[in-house]
């Protein structure tokens, strides 16, 4: 991987393919691997970036508490390392909330938004203070009992299982605490995407059972002109579940 120091922090990032820049970003807790299967389709067409996120895989994280905007500037200063102007986004889940505060901020900057197994509502108070519960959890007991939870949540496709689970174990808690915080403190985007200069595609799995796929359809009725793939079948994690629909 390659490394570029950025914000007090090193963000790890793939690079791969030829043609239109297009950021693939994971979601939690998780890595750009989860990318690899869909990254091989769309490595002919696309200039494919893959980064880390702070804290995650091989990137490195402070220790404060940071903000969506701060990982969006994060992502924006990996660009300008890159000499890229523009660049579409597909985030994954949390990776989507990642890339709405970067096309909220940074809007000149995106070709092209996918939000997949994503949302753009703010979390209810009570899913915010079961956030903080969790950090507090990791924090005492570590990671684990994030991956134990979140594994049948993510897909109930046993390859995708086997996959995700250690990948969510060897994450550190600093990065696991310091993206539940920021999660829950994350705003409403809806509004900023309905002046969005870009087009959107949504892209979630109609057994999605951590975000349902209402919430993707809320966005559609929202915005007409955005595109609703709805994937049959398949849970959260639609890269894994069937990369060449989301391809
Ligand atoms: C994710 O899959 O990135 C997160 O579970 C999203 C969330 O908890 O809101």
């Amino acid at each position: 991987m390659n490394t570029v120091s950025v914000n007090n922090i090193s963000l790890a990032y793939e690079r791969l393919g030829k043609g239109v820049p297009l950021m693939l970003v994971h979601g939690f807790p998780l890595d750009h691997t989860i990318w690899t299967e869909t990254a091989a389709l769309l490595a002919g067409k696309f200039d494919l970036i893959l980064p880390d996120l702070r804290g995650f895989g091989q990137s490195t994280t402070v220790d404060a508490f940071y903000t969506m905007v701060d990982m969006a500037d994060d992502l924006a200063a990996l660009l300008d390392h890159l000499g890229l102007e523009k660049t579409a986004l597909a985030g994954h889940s949390m990776g989507g909330y990642v890339s709405l505060a970067f096309a909220k901020k940074y809007p000149q900057r995106v070709s092209g938004l996918a939000l997949v197994a994503s949302q753009t509502a703010a979390d209810t108070p009570e899913r915010k203070a079961n956030r903080y519960k969790d950090a507090g959890a990791v924090a005492q007991k570590g990671v684990g009992l994030i991956a134990e939870g979140m594994t049948p949540k993510l897909s109930a496709d046993v390859k995708t299982q086997e996959f995700v689970r250690p990948l969510m174990e060897r994450q550190t808690p600093a990065a696991v605490i310091g993206a539940l915080k920021s999660m829950a403190e994350r705003e409403d985007t809806l509004a900023a995407l309905l002046a969005a200069p870009f087009p959107l595609v949504l892209i979630h799995g109609d057994m999605d059972v951590l975000i349902p796929i209402e919430r993707a359809r809320e966005i559609k009725a929202a915005l007409p002109s955005a595109r609703l793939v709805e994937l049959k079948g398949v849970g959260h994690m639609p890269m894994m579940e069937a990369p060449a629909r989301t391809a």
